[in-house]
């Protein structure tokens, strides 16, 4: 059976089996590769997007789940708070190995877009569930609050 929703701006409809990951319907359906695949069991959040808005791990959400949704990936940012933050992931140099930071930052623009100027605390808790083995956690920490003051 058919899902549709509207992928980065754009309608989509994905004849795929209703169960299978959102995730995977991205990737290898809409052939959009950005969002990653880590753990599966939505424990590392390298494969987060939005759904209406709020981070999501896609791998766990079967894609008749966002049926009627809006669904934005990695390819999919362009406001003005997504800029400021890859702006300022690239003035910071956060990036080491990249594999988890599509996910870094999809939970970087939700928290900036829920909150604007955030604590320590509050980027703790949005960005607790987006594990990095290369361990960049201080300059993420950093490059949000450089982000938040060009917003
Ligand atoms: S791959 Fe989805 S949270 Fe790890
Ligand atoms: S930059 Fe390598 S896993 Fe995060």
């Amino acid at each position: 059976m058919a899902t549709s929703f509207e992928l980065n701006g754009i309608s989509v409809t994905l004849d795929v089996d209703p169960e299978m990951p959102l995730l995977w319907a991205i990737r290898e359906k809409a052939g959009l590769v950005g969002t990653k695949y880590g753990c599966g069991i939505a424990q590392c959040g390298a494969c987060t997007v939005h759904v209406d808005g709020v981070a999501s791990r896609s791998c766990s959400i079967p894609v008749s789940a966002v049926a009627g949704s809006k669904v934005t990936t990695i390819e999919g940012l362009s406001n003005t708070i997504s800029q400021a933050v890859q702006s300022s992931w690239q003035k910071l140099n956060v990036v080491q190995c990249g594999y988890c930071q599509s996910g870094q930052i999809m939970s970087a623009v939700a928290l900036l877009t829920d909150v604007p100027k955030p604590t320590d605390a509050d980027i703790d808790a949005a960005m607790s569930g987006n594990i990095c083995r290369c361990a960049t956690y201080h300059r993420i920490r950093e490059a949000i609050h450089d982000a938040a003051k060009s917003i």
